[in-house]
């Protein structure tokens, strides 16, 4: 026979089913806390500018530089050949200003004698790259990115691929 009290009985069991409550009411909220902070690291739309793009047809493009300021993008047309360059320093990311040279300046760049008629310079903290890229003086640690130029089979205008870096000597000939 039970010692216990019909009475005492019902407050032990209000009790524990009180317990029980609270205790799943403490994983509930913990359970969401988790669930908001791991959600607030995902973004809910990746705005990403898309990598390759049309910038017109060769004959469209002037001669030298155009500057594509939306793309941060320098792009060249020398003749028949095209070729584009980063624009975004390699030291924190400001856009580098386009110099004309005065006069053609040889420079030596792994031993290969060149002659450059502009650089590219960084507002931000003085970086300088010669007219091809490569960084000669400041902070920045690396040339600057040189992309990937095609022309697009169905209307033949020239694509930009920001996703694919080409060497220095790349040039696309139409
Ligand atoms: Fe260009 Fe620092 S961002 S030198």
């Amino acid at each position: 026979m039970s010692l216990l009290t019909k009475s005492t009985k019902e407050t032990i069991s209000r009790r524990s089913f009180f317990e029980k409550l609270g205790l799943a009411g403490l994983l509930a909220g913990l359970a969401g806390l988790g669930y908001q902070s791991l959600r607030s690291l995902v973004p809910n739309v990746l705005y990403e500018p898309p990598q390759r793009f049309k910038i017109g047809t060769p004959a469209s493009l002037a001669d030298g530089m155009t500057f594509l300021e939306e793309k941060r993008l320098y792009v060249f047309k020398e003749g028949a050949s095209f070729y584009a360059i980063s624009g975004a320093c390699t030291h924190l990311g400001c856009t580098v200003k386009y110099a004309k040279l005065n006069q053609p300046k040889e420079i030596d760049v792994n031993g290969e004698r060149r002659s450059v008629k502009f650089e590219f310079h960084c507002p931000c903290h003085g970086s300088k790259f010669y007219g091809d890229g490569t960084n000669y003086a400041g902070p920045a640690p690396k040339p600057l990115r040189w992309y990937k130029l095609e022309l697009s089979p169905d209307d033949g205008q020239l694509v930009v691929n920001m996703g694919e870096e080409v060497e220095q000597h790349f040039r696309l000939t139409v």
